[in-house]
């Protein structure tokens, strides 16, 4: 007897209609939708997103620099008014540092009036410096109580770091060191260098009057160097040459010899 003389159906019955239907759905209408967001994702739309709660976030606002038919000449941002003052201030003010136009006594270093630039020059290495005043500027008077309202602000300021003496062993690098070196009381078998303050030594030869110009000084102070964070926003600027008064007064009794 042959193979093909039995007589039955070898083939499985057809699935129904639907359920292919259904597999064929349930199998593209999600590669659909990925496409979708892949596409919505990865490509530019000039259109806005689609934003259902406004919450006032569009608004018809004019933005820097874009044009205007309203004036003129096409743009959106208006010119001052010439002769106004920095909003705030009074023109009647009798205080002659309300511009804070006094570059010397407000940055340290002096603007050429021509170019409204830094004034450059060149250090021992060649590198551009700025020409940092190396007196005091006309706003402050340096007398015996100015140098004295100094220590006041260097003894809040800076002792902390510097110390009293300026020889930077204040109490926070003392804590540091401890930090660094102990662990709850208990000396670490390994100084670790993960807390590092090494405040400079402000009675160095490198920093004394003459060398270290005071209007450097003052840019210390008022941005920081290197680790040392910038004060600015926390000391007055009269405050900030008073410090450097002090720091001046400090510098020259640490380089006497008792005797003098
Ligand atoms: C939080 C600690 C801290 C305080 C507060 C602090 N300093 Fe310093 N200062 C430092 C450290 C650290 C350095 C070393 C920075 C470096 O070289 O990376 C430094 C460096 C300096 C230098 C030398 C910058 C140079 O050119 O090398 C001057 C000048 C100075 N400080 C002045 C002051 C004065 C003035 C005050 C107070 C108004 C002050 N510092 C407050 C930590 C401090």
């Amino acid at each position: 007897m042959k193979l093909s003389d039995i007589d039955f159906d070898l083939r499985l019955p057809k699935p129904p209609m639907v359920l292919v239907a259904v597999l064929m759905i349930g199998a593209f209408v999600p590669m659909g939708i990925g496409s979708a967001i892949w596409f919505k994702r990865n490509y530019f739309d000039p259109n806005p997103r689609i934003h259902i709660f406004q919450d006032m976030d569009n608004q018809a606002k004019k933005k820097a620099q874009s044009t205007s038919d309203v004036f003129v000449d096409g743009r959106a941002m208006r010119d001052y008014v010439p002769g106004t003052v920095a909003w705030g201030r009074s023109a009647n003010s009798t205080d002659p540092g309300m511009l804070k136009s006094d570059d010397l006594a407000y940055r340290g270093f002096e603007i050429s009036p021509e170019t409204g630039e830094k004034v450059v020059l060149e250090d021992e290495n060649g590198n551009p410096v700025p020409k940092f005043l190396a007196g005091y500027p006309d706003i402050v008077e340096v007398d015996q109580a100015f140098i004295r309202h100094g220590q006041e602000q260097y003894m809040i300021h800076c002792y902390t770091c510097h110390g009293a003496d300026g020889r930077g062993m204040g109490p926070a690098k003392r804590a540091m060191d401890v930090l660094a070196t102990y662990d709850q009381g208990v000396p670490k078998a390994k100084a670790t260098g993960t807390v590092a303050l090494i405040p400079a030594n402000l009675t160095d030869p490198k920093f004394v009057e003459g060398t270290y110009a005071n209007g450097k000084v003052f840019n210390v102070i008022t941005h920081g160097q290197g680790t040392m964070n910038g004060l600015g926003p926390m000391i007055k600027v009269k405050d900030r040459w008073a410090i450097i008064a002090y720091v001046r007064a400090m510098q020259t009794s640490q380089q006497q010899a008792a005797a003098e």
